[in-house]
């Protein structure tokens, strides 16, 4: 999902960019990182198992990917002098906190998954180089299957109610906007760590609202409780991100999350 978007904003940025995908690169193997990553200035890491509740059974194949992937792509960069911008996640924090999230905040991930991206957060720092950790949250866009699509779809079935989550709060982010806003970390040639994800926050519930308000406003959304879905995973219940530093280093804000949910309706032909 990401990694598309980004290969365009790379190209409209005046980058020349190659997007590597499976089967050709396959983080889980080292030689395949050797073999099929080329020569280039920087690389960027969006390749991970992000099925969030699998993960809770398949805790070995998260860590290869999430965790080995990127210590096998942080080794190759730094023998080639290549640098890393490395994608994660504010799933590596517990969601306990009530203020956005800062760089230096502990990470404490609840899950597997959250737990399988701080390992390849920890293998690319101390494999060391020039790298750049973004973490980043909720995304969505056209190359993927996710949230806003699937409450577009259960609007149009007529659904009788659409029961979403309102005790986990976030800042929904559109790929088209994350990939611009890594294509302006790149031109500055940052390094460290950063958070980058729509400006303002809402729950998922107020979320969904938003986006049936646009495409099916008698559709009724009903808020519910996390503990309901019974799901394997847990989410944090509030992981909003503070884009305080990219700002300062960039000069450009991040567009809201409901600009980004115009965006993408439009996009799809939704709206
Ligand atoms: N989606 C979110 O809400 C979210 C939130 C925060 C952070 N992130 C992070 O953002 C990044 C991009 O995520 P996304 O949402 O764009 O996910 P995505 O659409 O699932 O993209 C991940 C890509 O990695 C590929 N991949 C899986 N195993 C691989 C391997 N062994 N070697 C090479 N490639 C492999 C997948 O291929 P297949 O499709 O063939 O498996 C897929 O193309 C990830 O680092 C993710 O952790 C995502």
């Amino acid at each position: 999902m990401l990694g598309t978007d980004l290969v365009k904003a790379c190209d409209a940025a005046g980058f020349q960019a190659i997007g590597l995908d499976l089967p050709q690169l396959d983080v889980r193997d080292f030689n395949s990182v050797r073999e099929a990553m080329p020569q280039a200035d920087w690389a960027v890491n969006c390749a991970a198992y992000t099925r969030v509740d699998d993960a809770e059974s398949n805790r070995h194949e998260a860590f290869a990917v999430n965790g080995e992937g990127a210590h096998s792509l942080a080794r190759v960069c730094v023998r080639r002098g290549i640098k890393l911008l490395h994608i994660s996640t504010d799933y590596v924090f517990d969601g306990r906190k009530s203020r956005p999230y800062v760089e230096m905040d502990r990470p404490d991930p609840l899950g597997v998954y959250g737990a399988s991206k701080l390992a390849g957060e920890k293998a690319v720092r101390a494999e060391g180089g020039h790298f750049l950790i973004l973490r980043t949250q909720s995304l969505f866009g056209v190359r993927g299957p996710n949230f806003v699509r699937a409450i577009v779809q259960k609007a149009a079935r007529n659904e009788e109610e659409i029961r979403v989550v309102e005790d986990q709060v976030s800042s929904p982010t559109y790929t088209v906007h994350l990939a611009d806003a890594i294509t302006r970390l790149i031109r500055l040639d940052k390094q460290g760590v950063v958070h980058v994800s729509a400006s303002g926050a809402c729950s998922w519930f107020e979320f969904a609202r938003a986006i049936v308000e646009r495409v099916r406003p008698e559709a009724k959304v009903v808020a519910i409780n996390s503990s309901e879905l019974k799901r394997p995973a847990p989410r944090p219940a509030y992981s909003v991100l503070d884009n305080s530093l990219y700002n300062a280093w960039t000069g450009h804000p991040m567009p809201a999350w409901s600009e980004g949910l115009d965006a993408y309706l439009k996009e799809e032909g939704y709206a």
